[in-house]
């Protein structure tokens, strides 16, 4: 551990709680010192577990290339749990396992394993078990993400993602010729819940078999549990928001935050924070940061489902109209209607939010709305507050200077603000084309 992580800094602000209806309580119930073993530098009596050169051991040399050091990682787990499946019967291998192992490591942007390891190393954590024991983490967050987006395609009825056909759509074309095209859809949608499963319980055997002393252990599982259970608990609210067209701006933010802002930055971070046995005052610090800019990805998520380019995000644009997703920049551009007593808006809305047999002209005419109504400015602005507010969190603790600047850089790309003027969909297409933008 470098010494110029100080311990013990007294409590910063409430993580980026502009109201009371925001706000989400995420944390695990609290556990005493005496039960979880933790304590100001109980690190320095932990007993890592016996070590074994492997990748990972030199953090310098993964601090240059994070995305490759955990795609090598994850590609040696993901090979062998494809081996595996191949063995336990060679069509599930191929139909299943090796969609799974594709998608997650060809995909993303391995925003959540970058979280991870610049967490870890801006609280001064560089010893061998932690550095590798970080990568498989990041490995496992990975994983999960797979198993996100996988059933939540299918939840939004989306046809692609990351610019290829969703998994459902995919195995769904495999077996079109098959038999009759409904039974090929369903075939479809099961094999994605299940590859979503599977990816699932992959990255529950990465924790798992993740060695580490055992206060960390309780760390790390704590977390791991919380994040699983509120990204389901977000997705729920989504699409029971859908279903009920509860479209409320408190209800918006928290589901955002449960089913993005937490899972995706704010726990990959304490993660982090977790596997150097950092202090409460940087966990803190790096939790409030990542509230913030995860909310702000989510966000940005928002605008880009409405106003961006689909060629840039890779997958369908309008479709979060189009199935009457209750995002904040739609609860934002409802209230606006009603307050501004805006009847043409409000009937707008009403009737073509949910509506999924929308033409692209009644899709084009809600997004007139949510410009006309201010929605799109306020969103826009909002993600600017908390990437900023964000950033203001790293300041408050003694956190190594270069990980964190690159923890900036990285929240900064992850609200689509990579560039200074990230205020259109323009903007934010240069920065999706260079591979790091917002979107997942
Ligand atoms: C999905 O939110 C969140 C999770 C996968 C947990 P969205 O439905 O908005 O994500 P996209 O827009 O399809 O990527
Ligand atoms: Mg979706
Ligand atoms: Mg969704
Ligand atoms: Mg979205």
């Amino acid at each position: 551990m470098s010494s110029t992580v100080a311990k013990g800094h007294r409590a910063d602000r409430t993580p980026c709680a502009p109201t009371t209806a925001e706000r989400v309580s995420p944390a695990p119930p609290r556990r005493t010192a005496a039960e979880t073993g933790h304590g100001q530098g109980d690190h320095r009596r932990a007993t890592p577990p016996a070590t074994r050169p492997a990748y990972g051991d030199d953090p310098r040399a993964v601090d240059a290339d994070v995305t490759h050091a955990v795609r090598t990682v994850l590609g040696d787990l993901l090979d062998r749990q494809v081996a595996a499946a191949e063995a336990v019967d060679p069509l599930f291998g191929e139909d299943l396992a090796a969609r799974v192992a594709r998608f997650t490591r060809d995909g993303g942007k391995f925003g959540r394993s970058r979280f991870v390891w610049w967490a870890l190393r801006a609280c001064g954590g560089d010893e061998p078990w932690r550095t590798r024991s970080a990568l498989r983490i990041g490995a496992a967050l990975e994983l999960i993400q797979t198993c996100a987006l996988v059933h939540d395609d299918v939840m939004d009825g989306a046809r692609s993602r990351r610019g290829r056909p969703a998994l459902h759509i995919d195995v769904a074309a495999q077996y079109a010729g098959a038999g009759d095209a409904r039974r090929a859809g369903r075939l479809g949608e099961a094999a994605a819940i299940l590859a979503g499963d599977l990816a699932l319980a992959w990255a529950d055997d990465v924790v798992a078999d993740t060695e580490l002393p055992r206060p960390t252990t309780r760390r790390v599982r704590d977390l791991w549990s919380a994040l699983r259970t509120e990204m389901v608990a977000g997705q729920y609210l989504d699409m029971q928001g859908e279903a009920t067209s509860a479209r409320s701006v408190a209800r918006a933010i928290r589901a955002a935050c449960l089913k993005s802002a937490l899972y995706s930055v704010e726990r990959p971070l304490a993660l982090g924070a977790a596997l150097a046995d950092a202090g409460p005052a940087a966990t803190r610090a790096l939790c409030s940061a990542g509230r913030c800019v995860g909310l702000a990805f989510q966000l940005r998520d928002d605008l880009l489902d409405v106003f961006a380019d689909p060629r840039d995000t890779g997958k369908p644009t309008g479709g979060d109209i189009r199935s009457g997703k209750p995002t904040y920049l739609a609860a934002v551009a409802q209230a606006r209607a009603k307050s501004s007593g805006d009847r043409r808006a409000q009937d707008l809305l009403r009737d073509t939010l949910g509506r999924t047999d929308a033409s692209d002209a009644e899709v084009a005419a809600v997004r007139e709305v949510f410009v006309a109504m201010g929605a799109r400015d306020t969103v826009e602005e909002k993600i600017r507050r908390l990437v900023a507010q964000g950033l203001r969190h790293l300041d408050t603790a003694p956190l190594e200077p270069e990980p964190t600047r690159q923890l900036r850089t990285l929240m900064r790309s992850a609200s689509g603000a990579a560039g200074a003027g990230a205020s259109d969909a323009v903007a934010v297409s240069l920065t999706l084309a260079a591979g790091e933008g917002a979107g997942r």
